[in-house]
């Protein structure tokens, strides 16, 4: 049997932020949620968070995990407080507990399992990850023979000039004989710098205690702050990076782009630098993207080409071509060869197959059939100051450089509006609709003479 318990109670107080610690975001997850996607090789019996500080934030954003067992940290009084408050929910359970900090988000699901069959190979009371830090401030200290055996962890401000000479430090990550720390937990005392009951504590009162070391450093990087929280983040970001590359997307500059956990690309992608991928895009294979694209929660199609622009909640078929500078906000669905230029901004429109809107167009609110040409200067007028109103344009239609729609309004198919119209009325199919001012022209006119000023102005 095995149960994992992530402790996530605590307010990262040297965050200084609103957010809990363990809400902070890191490449489009949260610390906690990435804490949590570690485990998912391991199939544990059972699984705890222990929350506190602004707990029911926390449980919030877990309300979508299955089976997560909530436990109250109250108040919080440190990470060996945190676990004593498991003692009554697994009183009967007898098996493993795996202790996880909620706030070292870069351990691989992988090296999880190799403690557990590390663990259950040794036959310890307890063995725990380490690791070897170039500058190790901060962490606790593990003190272990050559044999692999822990005597003690001291924490990094209860040890003295001697002990913080050690550079192997704790991960914050233990697998432990869970009725064995269970009767050791009612022991923990509050002796040291923070006056806080120490989970480290345990490991002088239980027998044998190993460790077992990690290779690379990066996995069992703590965030304590927001130097940690910004260096995690480039770690996460080289990861996915590398993941993209070896899957066949190219990237030009890759340290200028970042990607987010959810991003998904097809074959021979090329990213240009300075691209930013968030949330659950997808990018179909053989793209083109950048220089300078934001893409967030969108869907591209094969061979889509975008260039200086921001999509957001939108999707896109294959072969449409975007930017530069272009803006698709939610809610936007191109069809197939759609052209969306420059300065043209769409929200919550479906353009249909191959339409053009080429320069300077808002396009709000609107359905246009295929191969609609919108002209520079089109503008969907959609509200009218409290309601967003439709315009649909049919299909084959072109609308003249410079021309309003006022929604709601219907344009039937093949369509010709004027360059210059407002139009407040609908257009039946194949009609050419004007709705300007007729061209006035004086001919031989002359401007009137200038007027002679006299005297002084003033
Ligand atoms: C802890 C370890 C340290 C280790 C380091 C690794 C202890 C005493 N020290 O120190 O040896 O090197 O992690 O990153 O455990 N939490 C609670 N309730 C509390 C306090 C904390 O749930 O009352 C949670 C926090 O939300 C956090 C985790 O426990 O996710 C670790 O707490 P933190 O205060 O960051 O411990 P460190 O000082 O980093
Ligand atoms: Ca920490």
């Amino acid at each position: 049997m095995l149960a994992v318990a992530v402790l996530a109670a605590g307010k990262g107080t040297r965050m200084k932020s609103a957010l809990p610690k363990v809400l902070q975001p890191l490449a489009g997850a949260t610390l906690v949620e990435r804490v949590l996607g570690s485990c998912h090789l391991l199939a544990p019996d059972r699984q705890l968070m222990v929350v506190g500080h602004q707990a029911e934030r926390v449980e919030q954003t877990l309300s979508r995990v299955k089976g997560l067992e909530f436990v109250l940290q109250e108040p919080q009084n440190g990470t060996g407080h945190a676990v004593q408050q498991l003692l009554e929910p697994l009183a009967d359970f007898k098996g493993e507990l795996l202790v996880l900090n909620g706030d070292v988000p870069l351990l691989r699901p992988e090296t999880l399992e190799k403690l557990l069959t590390t663990h259950r190979k040794g036959g310890a009371a307890v063995t725990l990850l380490s690791a070897r830090l170039a500058d190790p401030s901060g962490y606790g200290r593990v003190f272990a023979d050559w044999t692999g055996q822990v005597n003690a962890i001291v924490e990094h401000r209860d040890c003295d000039a001697e002990q913080r000479r050690n550079d192997l430090t704790n991960a914050g990550i233990y697998c432990f004989d869970w009725p064995k720390l269970a009767a050791v937990l009612p022991k923990l005392s509050t002796d040291n710098d923070q006056g806080e009951l120490y989970l480290t504590d345990t490991i002088a009162l239980l027998r044998p205690a190993m460790h077992l070391e990690v290779i690379d450093p990066n996995e069992v990087a703590g965030i304590n702050d927001r130097q940690q929280l910004a260096h995690c983040e480039g770690v996460l970001q080289e990861r996915l990076r590398r993941h993209w590359m070896t899957e066949g997307v190219s990237f030009i500059d890759p340290a200028s782009c970042t990607l987010s956990e959810d991003t998904r690309f097809g074959r021979d992608v090329l990213v240009e630098p300075q691209c930013h991928f968030r949330g659950a895009t997808t990018v179909g294979d053989g793209c083109r993207i950048g220089p300078g694209c934001l893409i967030e929660d969108s869907h591209l199609g094969a061979e889509v080409e975008v260039i200086h622009s921001v999509l957001r909640d939108s999707s896109v078929a294959p072969g449409c071509v975007i930017g530069p500078f272009a803006q698709l906000r939610a809610g936007t669905h191109l069809e197939e060869g759609c052209r969306i230029g420059n300065f043209v901004e769409v929200k919550n429109s479906r353009l249909g197959e191959g339409c053009k809107a080429n320069h300077l167009s808002y396009l709000g609110d609107a359905d246009l059939g295929a191969e609609v040409n919108v002209g520079a200067g089109t503008i969907t007028a959609n509200f009218d100051g409290v309601h967003k109103h439709r315009t649909v344009i049919g299909g084959g239609s072109k609308t003249g450089a410079n021309s309003v729609l006022v929604a709601p309004i219907t344009l039937g198919e093949g369509v010709t509006v004027g360059a210059g119209s407002t139009l407040t009325k609908d257009v039946p199919a194949g009609a050419l609709a004007l709705g300007r001012a007729r061209q006035l022209v004086k001919e031989n006119w002359s401007a009137p003479a200038p007027r002679q000023e006299q005297g002084v102005a003033g």
